[in-house]
C-alpha cells in the first residue's frame, strides 16, 4: 500500500438498499424482561409501570436494526463488508462465551445439551442480554441489538459468582459493559489481510468507536458510559423552551433524551433504509438524517410513547452505593475540602450540579484534556449525519472537548476516561471492596504526571511507506478524500492530571471520601 489506506469507511453510502429490505414488522409487541429483579439498583424499588415498559424496551426492543448488520455482511464493495460475530457469539457454549467475548449471557436462557445456541423460552432471545432475534426475509433470522447489549453489565454490589452464570439481580442496566469485547465481535470474521483488524485491535475493552461504521474518519473508539443519577444531573435551556440533559462524552447529544435514542436507534441499524442509507433525492451520503422525512417513512421508527417510557426507566436508575459507613470520619472531612479545593470548579461541589459532582460543563482543549480524537468528532456538526440531533448551543459554541463527568459511583467503573486509558479493570465477579481496589488504583494513576505514555501503534508495516510501530490514529484518523490527518493525538492516557501536586495523604484522604459518593 503506497498510501494511507483509504479503509476507514466502513459503510459504502454509494449503494443503495437492494429491494428494501431493510424494515420488518415494526416490533410494537415488548417483551418482557423477567420481572423478578434486575440488579440491586433497581430491585431495592418498586418499578412504575411504565419504567416497568421502558426497562424492558432498553433490554429487548430492536425496531427491526438487525437488517443493517445483515446488510453490511453482504456490503456490495467487499473493502466494506463486514460480518459482525453474532452467529460465532452465540454458538459459543455458554460457559465460555464471557470468557471469550465479554458478553452477559441471558439467565432466561440454558445451555443446549445438544451444543450450539442456548435454548430460551421466549422466542426473539438469543442467549445473550440484548442481542435479539428479528424475522428476515424467505424465513430467514436477522440478529437486532437493543440499548442493553453494551449498556448493561454486572452490578457491582451484586456480583455474580460465575460471570457465565449470571441471574437478574446481578445485572445492572445503565453500568456499560467494561468486559465486552467488542474489538473481537467486529474483527472476527475479517479477512487476516484486512487492515481494518489493526483498527479495531485499538479498542479496549468496554469500548467501541460508535463512529465507526457512520463514520467520521476519526479513529476514537469510547467506553459505553456508566450513567445513572440522571433526576440530579444540570439541564441546560437549548432554545426550544425544555431545559434538557447533556449527554456524550462531548456533550453532542444535548437536544433531549428521545431524540438521542432515535439517534443511537439509527446508529444500531434501525430505519437505515429510509433513513441513512442514500437515495436519489438524498444522494450525498454523509448528509444529515431527516428526522421529519426519517419519521414519516419509515415504519420502525421507534414510537414516542416507547422513548418516554424508556426515558422514564432510565431516570430512576441511582448510582450504586459502596456498602457501609465512612468510618474514618476525620480523613473523610479532609478529603471532602481536598475534593472542594482542587476538583470542583468542574466537578461541582455547590450549585446545580452538586449532587453528582459535575457542572456537565463543556471542557475547551487545553494541555489538560485527555486524548482529544473523541472530542473531534465532527457527525453533530452543521451539515454532517446526525445535525439534527444536537442544539445550537452545541453547534455554535465555538469549540469542542470533554464534557465534566458525573462522579457519583465512581467507586464501581474504573478504568477511567472515555477511552478506558488510566486504571485497572476489575474482574467481572470482584465484590465492593476489590473493585474498590481498581478504583483507587485508578485514582492514584489519574493524580499523577508520570503515567507511562500508551500509544496504539501498527504490530506490522502496512507497506513500504507505513512502518510498524506507526500511531494507528495516523492510519485511521484520515479523510479518505484528501488523505487529511484528522487527529494526530497519539497518547491514550494524557491529560487531567488535576490533584497530581496533593501530598499522599491528601490524595488517600480524597479517593476515601469520593469512594462513598
Ligand atoms: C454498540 C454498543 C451500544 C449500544 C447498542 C448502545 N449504546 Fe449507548 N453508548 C455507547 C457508547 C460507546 C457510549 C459513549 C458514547 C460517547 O459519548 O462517546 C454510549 C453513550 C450513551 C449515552 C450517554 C451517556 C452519557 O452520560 O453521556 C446514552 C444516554 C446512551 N448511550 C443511550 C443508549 C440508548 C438509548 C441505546 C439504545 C437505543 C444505546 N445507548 C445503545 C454504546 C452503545
Ligand atoms: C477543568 C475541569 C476538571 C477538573 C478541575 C477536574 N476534572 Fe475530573 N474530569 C473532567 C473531565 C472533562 C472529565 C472527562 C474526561 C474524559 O472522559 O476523557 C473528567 C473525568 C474524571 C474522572 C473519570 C470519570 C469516569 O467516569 O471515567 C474522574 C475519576 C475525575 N474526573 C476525578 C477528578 C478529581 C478527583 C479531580 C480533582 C483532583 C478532578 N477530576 C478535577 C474535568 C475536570
Amino acid at each position: 500500500m503506497r498510501n494511507f489506506p483509504r479503509v476507514t469507511l466502513l459503510v459504502s453510502f454509494g449503494v443503495l438498499l437492494g429491494g428494501g429490505t431493510a424494515c420488518t414488522e415494526p416490533e410494537d409487541v415488548v417483551e418482557p424482561v423477567d420481572d423478578e429483579q434486575l440488579g440491586q439498583t433497581q430491585s431495592q424499588e418498586r418499578l412504575s409501570s411504565a419504567e416497568r415498559r421502558g426497562r424492558d424496551i432498553w433490554f429487548n426492543n430492536t425496531y427491526g436494526g438487525g437488517a443493517f448488520f445483515a446488510f453490511l455482511a453482504q456490503h456490495p464493495d467487499p473493502s466494506k463488508r463486514i460480518r459482525i460475530a453474532f452467529t460465532e457469539v452465540l454458538n459459543t457454549p455458554r460457559a465460555d462465551r464471557f470468557a471469550q467475548w465479554g458478553l452477559i449471557n441471558d439467565p432466561d436462557c440454558e445451555a443446549n445439551p445438544a451444543g450450539g445456541p442456548d435454548v430460551c423460552s421466549d422466542p426473539s432471545a438469543t442467549g445473550v442480554v440484548g442481542i435479539r432475534k428479528e424475522p428476515g426475509p424467505a424465513g430467514t433470522t436477522f440478529f437486532g441489538v437493543a440499548c442493553a447489549s453494551c449498556h448493561a453489565g454486572f452490578d457491582p454490589n451484586n456480583p455474580p459468582a460465575d460471570p457465565a452464570d449470571p441471574n437478574w439481580a446481578n445485572i445492572h442496566p445503565t453500568i456499560g459493559n467494561q468486559h465486552a469485547k467488542f474489538s473481537k465481535i467486529f474483527s472476527h470474521n475479517l479477512a487476516a489481510t484486512d487492515v481494518r483488524r489493526f483498527m479495531f485491535a485499538g479498542w479496549a475493552d468496554g469500548a467501541v468507536d460508535t463512529t465507526a461504521l457512520f463514520n467520521d474518519n476519526i479513529m476514537n473508539p469510547g467506553v459505553v458510559t456508566a450513567f445513572w443519577d440522571q433526576k440530579k444531573r444540570r439541564t441546560f435551556d437549548i432554545g426550544t423552551g425544555h431545559e434538557e440533559l447533556r449527554n456524550g462524552q462531548g456533550g453532542e447529544d444535548d437536544a433531549g433524551g428521545n431524540l438521542a435514542s432515535v439517534r443511537v436507534y439509527t446508529n444500531i441499524g434501525v430505519c437505515f433504509a429510509e433513513c441513512v442509507a442514500p437515495r436519489p433525492d438524498r444522494p450525498n451520503p454523509g448528509a444529515p438524517i431527516d428526522i421529519v422525512q426519517c419519521k414519516r417513512d419509515c415504519a420502525n421508527y421507534p414510537p414516542d410513547e416507547d422513548l418516554d417510557d424508556m426515558g422514564t426507566f432510565l431516570r430512576s436508575v441511582k448510582a450504586p452505593q459502596y456498602p457501609g459507613h465512612p468510618h474514618q470520619v476525620l480523613t473523610y472531612l479532609r478529603g471532602g475540602l481536598t475534593f472542594a479545593a482542587t476538583c470542583s470548579n468542574c466537578h461541582s461541589v455547590t450549585g446545580e450540579g452538586r449532587k453528582v459532582y459535575s457542572d456537565d460543563e463543556i471542557n475547551p482543549m487545553d494541555a489538560q484534556t485527555t486524548n482529544t480524537c473523541r472530542a473531534r468528532s465532527t457527525n453533530w456538526d452543521t451539515g454532517k449525519l446526525w445535525a439534527q440531533f444536537s442544539s445550537d448551543v452545541f453547534k455554535n459554541r465555538g469549540f469542542k472537548g470533554y464534557r465534566t463527568m458525573p462522579l457519583t459511583g465512581i467507586w464501581s467503573t474504573a478504568p477511567f476516561f472515555h477511552n478506558q486509558s488510566v486504571g485497572p479493570w476489575a474482574t467481572a465477579s470482584a465484590a465492593p471492596p476489590e473493585r474498590a481496589q481498581a478504583y483507587e488504583a485508578a485514582m492514584l494513576e489519574m493524580m499523577s504526571t508520570t503515567r507511562v505514555p500508551k500509544v496504539n501503534v501498527l504490530p506490522v508495516a502496512l507497506g513500504p511507506t507505513i512502518p510498524a510501530g506507526t500511531p494507528l490514529t495516523y492510519v485511521f484518523s484520515r479523510d479518505p478524500a484528501t488523505g487529511q490527518l484528522l487527529c494526530d493525538d497519539v497518547i491514550e492516557n494524557r491529560g487531567h492530571t488535576y490533584g497530581a501536586e496533593l501530598s499522599a495523604s491528601s490524595k488517600a484522604a480524597l479517593i476515601y471520601w469520593l469512594k462513598y459518593q
